[in-house]
């Protein structure tokens, strides 16, 4: 984990209200995980206070760069979307905990099941559980078509099955209503807590869960992000015993 000062390599808006923000930091790329999330002080004179909670989407080491994903929906990220190329941001990172993935034996097939602003850190797995010759689909879950970003990077890896809320885009309903566990040996998923509540009590296999909590420190000292957990220690905290957990150890 370091604290460092990245340089904004450009900001794009990919669909309604959802920027893709690269950065140049190096020292981030080389140590970072698929399922790590970055803690971002979006502001240049410390406002908003608090940093925010953003994943990792992409990485590229040779360039040294880490590209994230995130939805404006309140006062940090609508800061952040005001950030300009070369700018510098303050981040605090790799945190968490990633996906486990050495587990899965080249050949396997997987799934990855995803919804809106928590599809960003599956398309980083995708890509790691490719480079090893896993199989993946990706079952991605959006409100409506103009909410769908990074389809078409997806299908560079994997299979993809699109669902909208309202039908504009793909199948029309959950994400959930069209996943298929038929051949697949584990999942991976990141969204809703109500998609994620389904996709546990659901499936008839055990997978993992990243979760997204709303946080103050990040690494385990303010106990904001804690969850309910089947452990011994009955709770977690979703920044640094997490944000993946296996599905079975969190209640929801
Ligand atoms: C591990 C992790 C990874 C995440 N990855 C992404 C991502 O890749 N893309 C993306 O768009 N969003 C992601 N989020 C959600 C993102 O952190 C929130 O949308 C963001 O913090 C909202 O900040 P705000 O100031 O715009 O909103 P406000 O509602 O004004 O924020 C107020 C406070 O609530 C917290 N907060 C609000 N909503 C959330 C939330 N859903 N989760 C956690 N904290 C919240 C903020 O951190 C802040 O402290 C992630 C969250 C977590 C925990
Ligand atoms: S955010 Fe402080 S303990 Fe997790």
């Amino acid at each position: 984990m370091k604290l460092t000062d990245a340089s904004i390599v450009h900001q794009t808006l990919v669909a309604q209200e959802v920027y893709e923000l690269k950065v140049s930091a190096p020292d981030l790329a080389d140590a970072a995980e698929a399922g790590q999330f970055l803690h971002i002080q979006t502001g240049q004179f410390g406002q908003p206070l608090l940093r925010r909670p953003i994943s990792i989407a992409d990485i590229d080491r040779v360039e040294g760069t880490l590209t994230c994903l995130y939805k404006v929906v309140g006062k940090g990220t609508a800061v952040l979307a005001g950030r300009q190329e070369n700018e510098s941001l303050n981040i605090l990172g790799p945190l968490g905990n990633g996906f486990p993935i050495n587990q899965i034996e080249r050949g396997s097939h997987v799934i990855l099941i995803g919804g809106g602003v928590g599809i960003p850190p599956l398309y980083f797995l995708a890509k790691e559980l490719v480079e090893k010759g896993i199989q993946c689909s990706a079952y991605l879950g959006f409100r409506s078509a103009e909410d769908v970003f990074y389809d078409k990077e997806f299908e560079e890896f994997c299979d993809v099955h699109i669902a909208t809320e309202d039908g504009s885009y793909g199948h029309k309903g959950y994400v959930t209503d069209i996943v298929s566990t038929e051949g697949v040996v584990t999942y991976y998923a990141c969204g809703p807590k109500p998609m994620l509540t389904k996709v546990k009590h659901q499936l008839p296999i055990q997978g993992f869960l990243s979760l997204e909590e709303r946080m103050g420190c990040g690494v385990g000292a303010c106990l904001a992000c804690v969850c309910p957990t089947n452990t011994e220690q009955q709770y977690a905290k979703v920044c640094s015993d997490g944000p993946v957990f296996p599905s079975k150890e969190v209640i929801l």
